[in-house]
């Protein structure tokens, strides 16, 4: 059978678009800044996608779009011999990502039918803390770990211009819209001027006495939230049957995704500066808690919580496919098999590999510190390093296409890629190492 294409010129940024703007934007991103120290943290983000991961999602959508290939199989044919463990790399990585991811993807889900039948009408902390006790371990977990992974399946095994195109062209717009209503509503609370300025002013004393801290969670947030080092870009441009103007959609892609993250501080702060919560105390699941007492405290807060988690959901939704995908595609592409037993039995992998994490959160930290922090900084090094030494002239001319005046890009791109972003990564991932050592 043909390797399927993308059906619309939309399709194929669309669904970049959503791949990037998921959990890692909405969960992650505000729980990271206000671990990091608010804008200190914004600021070195900021950077970093500009600088480096803008270049890297160049990289491999030129991969996946002159190989038209799975990232296993694009790999293989532009590299030799131990290159081919890469493509390997990001199969693994794919599934480890793709197995907590669900499990917090199954949390928001159950979050928003709480908000539908019972609402947040919580006592305090200690009942919100209570709450997320019980949907996040043991069995309701599981449940909804099961009830995501499903729904995963489903998109992707109805293919590419059924399942993942036509499910991006509703999930992206309701998400943006969505967000933007929560913005505005955030805005009217009393308490959003000093969540602005907490976020939006730098701290330049502790950015420099943090920065060994700061820099790698800046590093594994860019990785993750523009959806880098595993692949996904590299399959979605592997179904691109004509040649666009890649370094405008790259722009497009990023951009979007980091005015998301930006605007979510711009809900999230507010929410919990309203409620009486110090930021600085949020963690991964304490994120969950804080916003319910938020929700249970502010005017309109059911509704509001309801929006939150359900547009959180559609957002994991539209990122997870992406993830699958690239599993399901090398199975495809390598193996011949087809795409709704292939998708059903990856799947069915991802989800096992969960079960841990709806089990003790200590898995939760475990994957995500092991896949953010180390593997999608190793994935996007060799990818890069790839790109900028072994193959800068087959990467430049296929940048090339599509565009009619580059002004000296592609070249600036190859410089980027070959020395300045690789010290980035480098350093990034060694301080994280030494970060997550101790
Ligand atoms: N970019 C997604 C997010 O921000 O939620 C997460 C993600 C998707 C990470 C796909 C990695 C990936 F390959
Ligand atoms: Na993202």
């Amino acid at each position: 059978m043909a390797r399927e294409t993308w059906a619309t010129r939309a399709g194929f940024i669309l669904a970049a678009v959503g791949s990037a703007v998921g959990l890692g934007n909405i969960w992650r991103f505000p729980f990271i800044t206000a671990q990091e120290g608010g804008g200190a943290f914004l600021l070195v983000y900021l950077l970093f996608v500009a600088l480096v991961g803008f270049p890297a999602i160049l990289v491999e959508f030129v991969i996946g779009r002159y190989t038209n290939l799975n990232p296993v199989g694009a790999i293989r044919e532009l590299g030799s011999g131990a290159w081919n463990y890469l493509g390997w790399l990001f199969v693994g990585i794919g599934f480890v990502i793709l197995s907590y991811y669900s499990v917090v993807a199954g949390w928001f889900l159950r979050y928003t039918l709480i908000g539908v039948v019972d609402g947040y009408a919580l006592a305090g902390p200690e009942e919100a803390g209570a709450l997320f006790g019980t949907v996040s371990t043991g069995l309701d977990s599981l449940l909804f770990h099961a009830v995501f992974m499903a729904l995963v399946i489903a998109i992707i095994a109805a293919g590419v211009r059924k399942g993942i195109e036509v499910g991006v062209k509703v999930m992206v717009p309701a998400i943006i819209a969505l967000l933007l209503g929560l913005a505005a509503y955030a805005f009217t609370l009393d308490a959003s001027g000093a969540a602005y300025s907490y976020y939006l002013s730098p701290d330049f004393g502790y950015l420099v006495a943090n920065w060994t801290s700061i820099l790698p969670a800046a590093a594994g947030q860019a990785f993750f939230t523009l959806s880098l080092g595993m692949g996904v870009m590299i399959t979605y441009a592997s179904y691109l049957g004509e040649d666009r103007n890649l370094a405008s959609d790259a722009g497009v892609i990023v951009a979007l995704d980091t005015f998301i993250a930006v605007i979510v501080g711009f809900v999230v702060f507010p929410f919990l500066f309203a409620a009486g919560i110090d930021p600085g105390t949020t963690g991964a699941p304490a994120i969950f808690v804080s916003l319910t007492s938020a929700f249970s405290g502010i005017p309109g807060g059911r509704l509001i919580g309801i929006v939150f988690f359900a547009m959180v959901g559609i957002a994991a939704l539209s990122s997870a496919i992406s993830i699958l995908e690239v599993l399901v595609s090398y199975l495809i592409d390598e193996f011949d098999v087809g795409r709704v037993p292939a998708a059903t039995a990856i799947g069915i992998a991802v989800f096992l590999l969960g079960v841990p994490v709806t089990i003790d959160l200590i898995f939760l930290d475990l994957y995500d510190g092991l896949a953010s922090g180390v593997l999608l900084l190793v994935g996007s090094l060799l990818l890069v390093l790839f790109v900028g030494w072994l193959i800068p002239d087959v990467a430049r001319e296929e940048l090339r296409k599509g565009i009619t005046s580059l002004g000296g890009l592609d070249d600036a791109w190859i410089w980027a890629v070959r020395v300045p972003v690789v010290i980035a990564i480098v350093v990034s991932l060694y301080l994280g190492i030494v970060d997550y050592a101790d």
